[in-house]
Order: C-alpha cells, then structure tokens, then sequence
C-alpha cells in the first residue's frame, strides 16, 4: 500500500504544544497506554490526554517512579512493565486482556538512547530489543484490545532513523559495535513497523504512524556525557538547550496528534513531524528531519515483520 507522504497544512507546526494540538478534541471514555508516560515526552503525552478526558495506562518498568510522576494526575493507572522481558511482556498482555478492556490509543514511546553494548535475551542488541521487539510484541499481544476500537497505534520514532537502515545482515552487531547506528536501526524499524501495522490492520479500521518527536533535552541523554552534548550542539556553555530545540510540551505534540487528528483518517502508515506528516528528507540534517526512503519502504517493513516475528514467535496477524 503506497503511503502518503507530504505535509497536508495540518494547522500546526514545530511550536505547537500537545495541549494545543488536542484543542477541540475530547477523549472522555477513550483509553490510551503509552509506555514510559511517566518521563521526558511520554509524562508530558500523559499529561495533555489526561486533560482531554482520556484514561492512560502508563505501563512503566520503574513503577514507584512512575506512581511518583503521575501523582496527583486523574485517570491514570501505573502497570509494571519492562520492554527488555519477552515473558513480563506476556504476562501483562494476558493480565491486561483478561481484564476485557479495550484500548483506543497506544503510544510505542518508551527508548534508550546511546546504550552499552548489550545482548538481552535471546541474544537481541539492546536498542532493537526494547525500542522495536519490545514495542512489536506488545501490540501484536494486545491487539485483540486493540482490534476492537478501530485503534490508533503511534511509534515514536526519530530522525535518528537517518543514521541507519536495518542491517539485514547483523541486526544484532555481533560485530562493530556503534551505539549511534544501534539507536538509528531501532527508530528505522520504529518507522518500519508503523508501515506494515498500518497495512496488516487497516481492514479492522486500525490506523498506524511513526513520529519524530524534534529534538528534546529529557532524560533520554543521560548517558551522553555533558561535554559530548556541547559537542554536538546540544547545550548551550550555560546548560539550556540549543537554539531549534522544543519543548518537552512540544515534543510531545507530533505523538499525540497522530494518535488523535481527525485529519490522518486517510494517512495511515506516515512518518509524522512537527504536527503534521513529514516530506522525504531533503538534506541530511536530522534537526530538519523529514523522512528517509529506507524508513517507509513497505518491502522493508514486511520484511522487518517476518523477522520480528520469527524473533519474538509473535504475531497477531498470522
Ligand atoms: N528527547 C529527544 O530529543 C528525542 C528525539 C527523538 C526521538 N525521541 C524518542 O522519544 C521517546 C521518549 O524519549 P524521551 O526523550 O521522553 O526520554 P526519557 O525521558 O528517557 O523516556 C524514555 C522512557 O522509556 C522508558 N524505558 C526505557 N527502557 C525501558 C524498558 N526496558 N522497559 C520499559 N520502559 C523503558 C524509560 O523508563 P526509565 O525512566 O525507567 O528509564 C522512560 O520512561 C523515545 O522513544 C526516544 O527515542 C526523543
């Protein structure tokens, strides 16, 4: 299935809040789960459809921490999840459906950013693992929930995705190791899954895309040494975020609008940025962003499904 992918004038642009980009929309009796809804974009996603009414699963690997964030937000509802367990990730599916609920909205947004090098599980490079397995075996587990609603699913990719394709050969890095090339594969495969999701779940109304949230200081650079992120023209000397940084306010807005716009009904499957879908990337500045041709490629994504399935020995749709 060809996806769209231009700017259709959405009305919004790189300042608009999340609050903003829910203007007008009430999410009352609607439940939404995003993962890691309790730090950085994700706390701020929960924040806004909180206010527009909605209930938000926050499934979270640090529940105290979690519990800690949210206090005091209404209609929120801290799971114990980590995306690094296979099995943990079972369990809370079958916990989670056995409740019969359904869900309207998920947002795949937890992720690590700049990890050791480390194998978990079966043998899955990290990043892969929890911002793409995880994520992959989550939806296809709670997709009985899902198929329910007619769902929105929203990934949160990046324009990290500019730094590496999916290494069909060495997917794990068993050789030549880069924690750079680790975390752009895994917003690739960010992107590559809402592609085949959105083809493998249209005929149940559901709809599915990938976002680049902008560029963010949260707790997502903690491993980023200080002087590495001056660098890179992160920082400025005095500490706040360089010039053409959002918001964290901001960042969470592409997320929330994806999962929400009346006016995607008919994009399923696009990479989103700055509240609106992105052009293809015409330069390789990543705080331009825009989309990669690798990162929406419908062979790739089904082909990135075969293998996370096979991985994972899940698949909601087989
Ligand atoms: N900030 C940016 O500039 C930027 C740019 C592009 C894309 N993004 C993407 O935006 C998303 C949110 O990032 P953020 O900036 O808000 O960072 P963040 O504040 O560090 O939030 C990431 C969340 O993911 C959770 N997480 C990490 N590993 C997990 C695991 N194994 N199981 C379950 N949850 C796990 C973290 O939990 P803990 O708190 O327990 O670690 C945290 O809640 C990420 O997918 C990131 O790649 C961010």
């Amino acid at each position: 299935m060809a996806i769209t992918q231009h700017k259709i004038s959405s009305g919004f642009d790189a300042h608009s809040t999340a609050e903003e980009v829910l203007t007008g929309i009430d999410l009352t009796g609607k439940t939404v789960l995003i993962t890691g809804g309790y730090s950085g974009l994700g706390l701020e996603a929960t924040r806004a459809l909180t206010r527009a009414g909605a209930h938000v699963i926050v499934p979270a690997r640090r529940p105290a921490v979690a519990q800690q964030a949210l206090h005091g937000l209404p209609r929120t509802e801290v799971w114990e999840l980590d995306l690094a367990d296979l099995a943990g990730i079972r369990a809370f599916s079958n916990q989670f459906l056995e409740t019969a609920k359904t869900l309207d909205i998920i947002i795949n947004n937890a992720g690590v950013m700049a990890h050791p090098y480390q194998l978990i599980g079966s043998g899955w490079e990290a990043h892969l693992a929890v911002n793409h397995l995880g994520h992959f075996a989550l939806v296809n587990l709670l997709y009985p929930a899902l198929a329910a609603t007619g769902a929105r699913v929203v990934s949160v990719a990046s324009s990290g995705h500019f730094l590496s394709d999916i290494r069909w050969n060495d997917p794990h890095f068993r050789r030549g190791y880069d924690h750079w090339l680790a975390y752009g594969q895994s917003k690739t495969a960010n992107a590559l899954f809402a592609v085949h999701l959105n083809a493998l779940g249209a005929g149940s109304g559901l709809r599915a895309f990938a976002v680049h949230p902008g560029s963010i200081l949260t707790p997502l650079q903690r491993r980023i040494p200080r002087e590495e992120q001056l660098a890179q023209g992160w920082l400025t000397r005095d500490g706040r975020p360089a010039e053409g940084f959002k918001t964290p306010a901001q960042g969470a807005a592409t997320a929330v609008w994806a999962a929400t716009s009346p006016l995607l009904e008919e994009y399923g499957g696009a990479y989103c940025q700055d509240g609106d879908i992105a052009d293809p990337a015409a330069t390789d500045d990543m705080l331009i962003g825009g989309v990669k041709p690798w990162a929406i490629d419908p062979d790739s994504a089904a082909k990135l499904w075969t293998l996370s399935s096979e991985l994972t020995k899940v698949d909601a749709f087989s």
